[in-house]
């Protein structure tokens, strides 16, 4: 007698570079769960009927990733409350009562690869965040709640930068606009949420990185990005890539379906290429 495996998958387009397999089988061996994890590319087109059609033959989970985040939003019955906050869903599941749900994980993530595996706490520390697109927005929640001192938001189009300064300005210190508002003041923590990473841009910088100043790219590559060496040419006291930040949305969404935290740190190592003392130095 076979025993029927749960069946999760991440649902993106394009979806074979998605590293969420590798880590979920990780988790899995180290959890003692019983589960298959794949991928599935769908254009924007047929994602809710291939994602409708997952859930109706018995699957138990997707993670969304680019371009069907506000899809899975619009597309969930219920929403959790970061959910709702971020306006994007990277982890759906079915309820109960066999309604979807849908949550989001991605701030989460980021908040505890940063406080928690590069032990860098928040509270107290003035922000930048370059970027004011669905990256921005899924994070700003999470950051909020770990109380910084500001949270400054700058964007190409300083509308929406000042889109999201209203949206989040009643949890805290929150300022928005151009990059030029980013002048002439230094800041202890600077996160790229922009896409420039991946088309091999550096978003147009302050100048103003100082040697206390640390910088996170939600991106990342191999040999580093261009946000991340312009940092540490300017002298930034340390600097990270997103790996972390991938690794924790998926324990975070492994630990909603499962109930079970798995141990990031070993499939975080194994992603950054190994031993701890390359996680602050190496690109
Ligand atoms: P995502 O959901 O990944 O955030 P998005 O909503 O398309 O994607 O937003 C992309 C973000 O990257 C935006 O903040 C965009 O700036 P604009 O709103 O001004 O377009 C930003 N971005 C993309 N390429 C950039 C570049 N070369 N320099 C600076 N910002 C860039």
């Amino acid at each position: 007698m076979t025993t029927a495996t749960d069946r999760y998958a991440v649902v993106g387009h394009p979806v074979a570079h998605s590293r969420s397999p590798f880590i979920h089988a990780h988790f899995a061996a180290q959890t003692n769960q019983r589960i298959e994890y794949g991928r599935i590319d769908v254009a924007p087109e047929r994602f809710e009927a291939v994602v409708r059609e997952f859930f109706a033959d018995g699957g138990r989970g997707l993670n969304v990733t680019v371009p069907h985040k506000e899809a899975a939003a619009r597309l969930a019955a219920t929403l959790t409350p970061r959910a709702a906050d971020a306006g994007a869903v990277n982890t759906l599941y079915p309820t109960g009562d066999g309604r979807l749900c849908g949550d989001n994980t991605d701030g989460m993530g980021l908040v505890t690869d940063i406080e928690v595996n590069r032990a860098y706490p928040i509270q107290g520390k003035r922000v930048l965040l370059l970027g004011a697109g669905g990256a921005s927005r899924g994070i700003l929640g999470p950051v909020l709640a770990r109380g910084p001192r500001s949270i400054t938001i700058v964007n190409r189009r300083a509308e929406r930068a000042l889109e999201l300064t209203e949206r989040f300005a009643s949890r805290g210190e929150v300022i928005g606009g151009g990059y030029d508002i980013a002048q002439g003041g230094t800041f202890d923590l600077i996160v790229n949420a922009t896409s420039a990473s991946l088309a091999g841009n550096l978003p147009p910088l302050p100048s103003a990185v100082g040697p206390d100043t640390v910088g996170y790219d939600m991106a990342y590559a191999d040999n580093g990005t261009p946000f991340t060496r312009f940092l540490r040419e300017r002298g930034a006291l340390r600097v990270w890539q997103g790996y972390g930040m991938l690794v924790e949305q998926a324990a975070e969404a492994f630990f909603v379906w499962r109930g079970v935290r798995p141990d990031t740190r070993p499939v975080l190592d194994l992603l950054e290429g190994s031993t701890p003392s390359r996680l602050d130095t190496d690109p």
